[in-house]
């Protein structure tokens, strides 16, 4: 069964797929990007992302030349086609290709592409065990809650985050506000509440975040949205991020402090439980079992 790509009309085995170089994504990451997550065959929250989607794109003046029901339908159709029953959909639309110039080109038509990649999930130790954190200086720009394909600086943090043994790196402000991981939202449960930083341009309105906000006061757990302090963060009962390829990813560490008892707390737990609850009655199934809450 191929990966399959959708590119400005065509549909083509994911290695097949070709762009120009003087695509304005490839010279000056103009552009934006989506990732939704398939389970059993069915894309999760896929209208979301993709309202998210237009949203990132009126947020840098691109135009996408189809209906947000246009792109969800290529997207719905790529994941039948393609046959994995476990995969995410990358959506991204660059400016388009032309002759290289900074400012936006008179006439240019947005490269729009899709492609379905095989996803069964994160290592199962990082649910059981909890994942380590590092923590670094927010140096991206100022437009965070925008999904721009310049990723540069959460490469480069996702990076050291690597090289220093841990799953994920999390930014904060010169006041030490904290604003998000390089590809996650931040969680913490302070006196017992799930306290997670403002929804504002320094990060990203992550719909995982939103659904488990919805979630967690039906369940009777108290949210609050509001800013949180690097201190404050390593003081927590529990710290877990949310992503859609992440679900709830419990956290162990962060920097050289242990969360807790340095395991997963019953908090994240029962939020990962419901949140897995809540994918199954949408989409019918899950990833693989180890994936699971016992
Ligand atoms: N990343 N913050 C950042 C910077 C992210 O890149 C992501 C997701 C999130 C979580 O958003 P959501 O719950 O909607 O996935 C927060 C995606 C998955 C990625 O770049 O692959």
């Amino acid at each position: 069964m191929p990966e399959l790509l959708y590119l400005n009309g065509e549909v083509m085995p994911l290695a097949e797929g070709k762009v120009s170089v003087e695509d304005r994504g490839f010279q000056f990451a103009d552009g934006i990007y989506d990732v939704a997550a398939v389970y059993d065959g069915v894309p999760y929250e896929l209208p979301e992302h993709v309202q998210r989607l237009f949203q990132s794109a009126a947020g840098i003046e691109l135009a996408i030349p189809h209906t947000p029901a246009e792109v969800e339908g290529i997207a719905r159709r790529l994941v039948a086609d393609s046959g994995f029953p476990q995969c995410i959909v990358y959506i991204q639309v660059t400016r388009g290709h032309a002759r290289r110039r900074h400012a936006f080109p008179p006439e240019v038509r947005p490269t729009l592409l899709l492609y379905v990649r095989e996803f069964s999930g994160h290592p199962p130790e990082n649910y059981t065990l909890g994942i380590r954190t590092i923590t670094v200086p927010d140096d991206r720009w100022g437009r965070c809650h925008i999904k721009s394909i310049a990723l540069l600086a959460n490469v480069l943090a996702k990076e050291r985050a690597h090289r220093a043994g841990a799953y994920e790196a999390i930014y904060y402000s010169p006041e030490g506000l904290v604003h998000e991981g390089s590809s996650s939202n931040v969680f913490c449960v302070l006196a017992g509440t799930v306290t997670t930083p403002p929804l504002s341009h320094k990060l990203l309105p992550g719909l995982t975040r939103r659904r488990l906000l919805v979630l967690a006061p039906k369940a009777g757990i108290p949210v609050a949205e509001r800013e949180l302090t690097l201190a404050e963060l390593k003081a927590a009962q529990e710290v877990f991020i949310t992503g859609t390829t992440s679900e709830v990813m419990p956290v162990r560490q962060v920097d050289d402090v242990i969360i807790g008892r340095g395991a997963p707390g019953p908090v994240s737990q029962r939020l990962r439980g419901l949140m897995l609850q809540h994918i199954r009655e949408c989409c019918g199934g899950l990833r693989a079992p180890a994936h699971q809450p016992a």
